[in-house]
């Protein structure tokens, strides 16, 4: 059993700039740590407002131990709840998705208000009060059209994101969109080799032929920093800026959260094989076809491609040491017809692929890690300034949360 101090002496052993050491990508210890520093404490992408057309609609979703429901009130409020019955804690709801008038447990029925207040429970006496017993809420932020929920009791200030958010996603107008379809694979690789292999495009070249026609593999478009340091990506910030589409590069203090805008490859508008649109209507305001596409990634569990004419949502849940949930939403217009507007093939085959070989290499990066030949590597500074800049963001993180324990501790 690692103890904090032992997680903090291992943080210390890492060599900046090269992979982490082995326990971090599979030991259960740091696992838990990952979960109970970071997991339970940081805002976490849920999904899209499209999830939840009306009153009632609902989602489920596991965070290591912890069972979260989040649901649409007859108010029009998203909420987020833990998915624990008041009474002896049943799950709630075990259903992923789906639409209730109210929230029933399947155990003894007590039944509750969409806005988590007990409604109903049987012959509990005199004395029970069921104001006192309600859904404990967990954190629920809609901004954009996009769902974040914390499951800490106090969450982190959301403010500078949810204001970039509306700056950078609100022209995309993401909730007059519908779910045009979601897709959820299980990769046998621990979570941070899952966001590690995002943030860089050093293997796009050689893994991705279906993405590679139309997304540029660029480092200084796609790394860590500004994307004006590539004459392309100047190009496309200043003419998007100058239509009135918030573009330039805006990165958090603590680098965890970025939004850029950058553009295709020559005359390409989507990620379709040919680079034409996928979808005929094009979403909210965005002011033409190539604006290219919007990225925005926020640690530890989201990146996103905001187009012009669909939205693309990934959500990453660590479900072990070594296995990790990726979940992705494609959006397109609400009033854009199936068969009409879009061919639902044509919509999802890049990213389909690209998820799989994805998929592949970070299982085949995980079988290598966990033997017992593994040794650090370094990071490329060129192409990999983005996973650089993850792992260090992580490193920091776990490092001041031990540390600021460790000192209450001793206080
Ligand atoms: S545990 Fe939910 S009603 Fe009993
Ligand atoms: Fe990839």
């Amino acid at each position: 059993m690692l103890t904090n101090s032992d997680v903090l002496s291992l943080l210390l052993t890492r060599t900046p700039g090269f992979s982490l050491p082995q326990p971090f990508y599979n030991d259960p210890d740091l696992y838990q740590a990952d979960l109970t520093h970071i997991w339970y404490r940081d805002w976490l992408m849920a999904g899209a407002s499209a999830e939840y057309p009306k009153t009632g609609s609902f989602t489920t979703m596991q965070v290591g131990a912890a069972a979260i429901i989040i649901v649409r009130g007859a108010d029009g409020v998203l909420r987020a709840f833990h998915n624990s019955c008041r009474h002896r804690g049943s799950r709630v709801c075990a259903a992923e998705k789906g639409s209730v008038p109210k929230l029933v447990c399947p155990y003894h029925q007590w039944t509750y208000e969409l806005d988590g207040r007990l409604l109903w429970a049987r012959e509990m006496g005199p004395d029970f009060n069921p104001k006192e017993n309600g859904l404990r809420p967990v954190h629920c932020r809609e901004v954009a059209g996009l769902v974040f929920v914390c499951v800490a009791e106090t969450a982190p200030d959301f403010e500078p994101v949810a204001r970039e958010a509306a700056r950078y996603v609100g022209p995309h107008d993401l909730k007059n969109t519908k779910v045009a379809f979601q897709s959820s694979i299980i990769e046998k690789g621990n979570w941070k080799l899952v966001i590690e292999n995002n943030r860089e495009c050093y293997h796009c070249a050689g893994s991705h032929p279906s993405l590679c026609r139309t997304f540029s593999d660029d480092p200084y478009l796609v790394g860590s920093d500004d994307s004006i340091g590539s004459p392309v990506g100047k190009a496309h910030v200043d003419r998007c800026e100058a239509a009135g589409l918030p573009s330039k590069f805006v990165i958090a203090p603590s680098e965890q959260w970025r939004f850029v805008r950058i553009p295709f490859i020559g005359d390409a508008v989507s990620y379709t094989m040919d680079g034409k649109a996928a979808v005929s209507k094009r979403l909210g305001k965005v002011p033409f076809d190539n604006a290219g596409s919007c990225l925005f990634f926020h640690y530890p569990n989201t990146w996103n491609h905001f187009l012009s004419d669909q939205a693309l949502v990934f959500r990453v849940l660590p479900i072990s040491p070594t296995e990790t949930q990726v979940t992705t939403i494609w959006l397109v217009d609400k009033d854009a017809q199936e068969g009409v507007d879009y061919d639902l093939n044509r919509l999802t085959e890049v990213w389909l692929h690209t998820n799989d070989e994805d998929r592949q290499i970070v299982e085949e990066n995980q079988i290598g890690i966990n033997s017992p030949g593994y040794v650090p590597g370094p990071y490329s500074p060129v192409h990999e300034s983005g996973v650089l800049q993850f792992v260090d963001w992580y490193a920091r993180t776990l490092q001041s949360r031990l540390t600021g324990r460790a000192l209450m501790a001793a206080e």
